[in-house]
């Protein structure tokens, strides 16, 4: 008898089991996340997960989603491509996650997209601007802005705020982030007048880049693009004032960590670069967002942090108003979004899931302190208008220790 009670409570536990794992996770949202946290891009790994456990951890206290508790899975891709899409085809197959946040570096994100939309899971990348990420499906989104828009206001800038007529580059060619922005900077900055009179490649983690900043030197540019990420770019800038290279160096979102300044020091300084938010924006948001984070890990929030904190309250939004937990229906739901307001801008997104946000350009001051210098408002993929701003110099206590991420 007592056998048969055991065997028969075994069965029950079993299909209790079996019934939580056909439920999708019993009585907790899961939403796995995968991040550089080491690696050559650790930093932006660990912004970003920063921004996405402060999210979770807000939801949670709130009394989580529709009385769901939020589960966040963790897993760091080590800044490796492959590893990226190991993580997310562990996620849809063991985890069995419900939704799915990652990653910054758009090679890695295009890399693990395909798994996430063949698993018919929501995949939303808070960072990743080259377009070819969303185009890997319709489980696919991304909270930012995309490159040909950054590319343009990158060369606009460059043409027009600075009146440069003769530019060289500096790209990476096995990044797709790098090789994106070099062509729409390249073909804008013709367009609008001026002359590519330079262009030299390396490749993440180089160390000495004298043999093409001295071809670049040599073609005479009033400006030098580099679109490329942070590390690279703190080099590049330091090599370049060695050999008397004194033009502004201009980039985009890829240079923003606190480690750009603790590697590059003042050789950067007067340089310029795409974002996507500033921490000194005056909106009562921003400002609860960087004085809890700050609160919470003791350094203001970069654009990572921000931009992942955005995409985790974006999701969570959507599973709260999706019929059901199914991949299908949070894509629905997540799909639905409009006007999200977020510390990055509102966020609404078009028919090919990318959302379109105004851009910062800021100007690296001494001390690694940074100054918003222009704000490009864009709609769709064109630049519909530039309206400059004076320039705000941030507030010294508010400047970020480049050393204590
Ligand atoms: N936009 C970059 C990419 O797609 C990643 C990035 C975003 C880096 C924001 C820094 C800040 O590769």
């Amino acid at each position: 008898m007592k056998r048969i009670l055991l065997s028969l409570l075994t069965t029950m536990c079993l299909l209790a089991s079996l019934a939580c794992n056909n439920a999708g996770g019993g009585d907790k949202v899961r939403v796995g996340v995968f991040m550089s946290l080491t690696g050559s891009t650790a930093n932006f790994g660990i912004s970003s997960t920063n921004g996405i456990k402060l999210a979770a951890d807000e939801v949670n206290a709130a009394g989580g989603i529709n009385g769901k508790q939020v589960e966040i899975l963790i897993q760091d891709d080590r800044s490796d491509a492959s590893e990226a899409a190991t993580i997310v085809t562990k996620f849809v197959t063991q985890d069995q996650v419900h939704a799915i946040l990652g990653e910054v570096a758009s090679s890695r994100s295009i890399a693990a997209a395909p798994i996430a939309q063949n698993a018919k899971i929501p995949m939303l990348t808070p960072s990743s601007t080259n377009p070819e990420v969303t185009r890997k499906g319709d489980f696919i989104f991304r909270s930012c802005f995309i490159d040909p828009v950054q590319g343009a206001a990158i060369a606009q800038f460059a043409a027009r705020t600075l009146g440069a007529k003769r530019a060289a580059i500096m790209v990476d060619r096995k990044n797709d982030y790098s090789t994106g922005l070099e062509k729409v900077i390249s073909a804008t900055f013709t367009k609008m007048g001026g002359q590519m009179v330079g262009t030299q490649s390396y490749q993440e983690g180089d160390q000495d880049f004298n043999a093409q900043l001295t071809s670049l030197k040599g073609s005479n540019p009033e400006v030098i693009f580099v679109p490329g990420y942070y590390n690279d770019v703190g080099l590049i800038a330091k090599q370049a004032r060695d050999k008397g290279i004194t033009v502004p160096l201009v980039g985009g979102d890829g240079w923003d960590s606190a480690q750009l300044y603790a590697i590059g020091g003042t050789a950067l300084i007067g340089s310029y670069f795409t974002n996507h938010y500033s921490p000194f924006d005056t909106d009562p948001k921003v400002q609860k967002f960087v004085t809890d984070y700050k609160a919470r890990y003791g350094a203001v929030p970069d654009a990572l942090a921000a931009t992942a904190y955005d995409a985790a309250h974006i999701m969570f939004d959507a599973i709260k108003r999706s019929k059901s937990l199914s991949g299908t229906d949070i894509r629905d739901a997540l799909a639905a979004t409009k006007e999200f307001p977020g510390v990055t801008g509102k966020v609404t997104f078009n028919e090919n899931r990318d959302a379109v946000k105004p851009i910062v350009v800021i100007e690296i001051k001494d001390g690694g302190t940074y100054a918003v210098r222009e704000r490009v408002n864009v709609e769709g993929a064109a630049l519909a208008s530039t309206a400059p701003v004076a320039p705000t110099t941030a507030p010294p206590a508010a400047a970020s220790s480049p050393t204590k991420k």
